[in-house]
């Protein structure tokens, strides 16, 4: 398959790989530290290309995802080898895989060949005025649901552990073109237009309330009759026995039809919940909130649905997920 961006030098362009001898040695003890913890691969996947690359061996490209047959995985190394000969600057920053309509074909892997920088790139052990970055965490970092210690952005969502298990996301799904000279959609005759085809907002790269949104809107508390935060509700919801209080109304009762796209792996999301604590489901409903609303999810009807009655609130909701997104039969 052609998940494989070990042979890539995607680095040519963008930063230095420093091979030396020693800082191998340092890494293979702190690995050896780290297996035991059990985040051994995660920390390797932050080392070298190969390790990117066994770190992303379970992240499925778009168009493999969709077709892959082998013929489709010979073209894919063609078109892997014809982007890696490409050594001018502005042919690369300007090359058609980044905007639309080619975007919307990119496999990792070809994004890869120029762009590993994404994922090898670590954070800041301390800021310029010297915290440390371990003494300052995030409510959800304490919790069991993170691993390790803090990471990038994209390692966050491509390569670390509960991001592998529970998302499948693919570049494409962020980065739906863009805009290098402006970075505004509608401001000249080939700019995209404005409006939600644009794939990005004035000055970002990406459109937040078609991606981030579906993950870090706050809890939608009042769609379910519930008052107050989760945390004054899970409480009377939760016990040793049943420490989901999310299952005790979604395990049977209501929007049992959910997760069924091709970025989330829906039955390990549930293994993990049932197995796990509410913090599972939370962490992508409300725990994670960067935003002050919440998507409009779609509602899925579901076994033992009265379809009789619509609440307000759901009125002129989808019944299915995005086209884009439903896994393909
Ligand atoms: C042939 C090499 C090449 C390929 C393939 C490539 N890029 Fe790029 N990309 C570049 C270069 C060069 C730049 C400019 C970088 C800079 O100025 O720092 C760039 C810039 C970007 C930027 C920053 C844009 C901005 O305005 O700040 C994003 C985001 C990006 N690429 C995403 C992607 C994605 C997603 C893919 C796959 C669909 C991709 N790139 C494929 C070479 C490439
Ligand atoms: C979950 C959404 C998401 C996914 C998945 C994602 N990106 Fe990004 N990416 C972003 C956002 C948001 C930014 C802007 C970050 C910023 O402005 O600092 C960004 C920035 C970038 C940049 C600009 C350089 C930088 O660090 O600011 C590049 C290049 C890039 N992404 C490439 C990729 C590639 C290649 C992949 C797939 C391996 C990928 N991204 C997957 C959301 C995503
Ligand atoms: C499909 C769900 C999904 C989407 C879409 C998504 N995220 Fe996330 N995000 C997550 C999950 C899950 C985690 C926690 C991963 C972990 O703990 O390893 C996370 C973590 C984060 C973190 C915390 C990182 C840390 O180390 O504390 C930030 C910041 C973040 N996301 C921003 C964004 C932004 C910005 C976007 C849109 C460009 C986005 N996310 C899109 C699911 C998503
Ligand atoms: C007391 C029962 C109950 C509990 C506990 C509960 N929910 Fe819900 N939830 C509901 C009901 C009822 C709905 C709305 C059903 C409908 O569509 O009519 C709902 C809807 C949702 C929706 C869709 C909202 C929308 O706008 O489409 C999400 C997402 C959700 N719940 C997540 C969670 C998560 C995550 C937890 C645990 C942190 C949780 N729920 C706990 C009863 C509950
Ligand atoms: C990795 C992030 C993530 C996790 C973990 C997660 N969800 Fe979701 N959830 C989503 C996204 C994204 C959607 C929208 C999917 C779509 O577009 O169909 C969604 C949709 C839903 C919906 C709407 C269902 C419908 O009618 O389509 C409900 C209800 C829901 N989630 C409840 C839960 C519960 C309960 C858990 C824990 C068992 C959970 N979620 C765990 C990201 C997550």
């Amino acid at each position: 398959m052609s998940n494989d961006v070990e042979s890539n030098d995607g680095e040519r362009y963008f930063s230095r790989n420093a091979p030396a001898a020693r800082s191998a040695r340092v890494w293979t003890l702190l690995a050896s530290i780290a297996a035991i913890a059990g985040v051994a691969a995660h920390v390797y996947g932050l080392t070298d290309g190969k390790r990117v690359a066994e770190a992303l061996g379970g992240l499925a490209p778009a168009t493999a995802n969709a077709t892959g047959s082998k013929g489709a995985a010979a073209g894919a190394d063609d078109a892997v080898a014809a982007l890696r000969k490409i050594t001018d600057y502005e042919a690369a920053r300007w090359h058609p895989l980044h905007f639309k309509p080619a975007i919307a074909t990119a496999t990792n892997e070809q994004c890869l060949t120029c762009h590993q920088e994404v994922l090898k790139t670590t954070v800041s052990a301390k800021s310029p005025a010297g915290v440390e970055a371990q003494n300052s965490i995030a409510w959800y970092q304490t919790l069991d649901t993170y691993a390790g210690r803090q990471e990038t952005f994209h390692s966050r969502h491509l390569t670390t552990p509960f991001a592998r298990q529970t998302m499948n996301l693919s570049c494409n799904f962020c980065h739906q073109g863009h805009d290098p000279r402006e970075e505004a959609p509608g401001s000249s005759a080939t700019a995209a237009p404005q409006g939600k085809e644009a794939g990005f907002t004035l000055r970002k790269v990406v459109d937040p309330s078609s991606t981030c949104l579906l993950c870090h809107g706050s809890f939608p508390a009042e769609n379910m009759g519930l008052a107050g935060t989760w945390h004054e509700n899970r409480e009377a919801l939760e016990t040793d026995e049943a420490p989901n209080g999310c299952l005790s109304c979604h395990a049977e009762q209501f929007r049992t039809v959910r997760h069924r796209v091709n970025y989330l792996n829906s039955d390990a999301i549930e293994a993990l919940a049932k197995a796990g604590s509410s913090d599972t489901c939370f962490g992508c409903h409300g725990g994670r909130s960067w935003f002050r609303i919440s998507y409009p999810y779609p509602r899925h009807p579901w076994p033992g649905m009265d379809a009789s009655e619509v609440p307000d609130w759901a009125k002129g909701r989808s019944a299915e997920s995005r086209p884009e997104h439903q896994i393909k039969k």
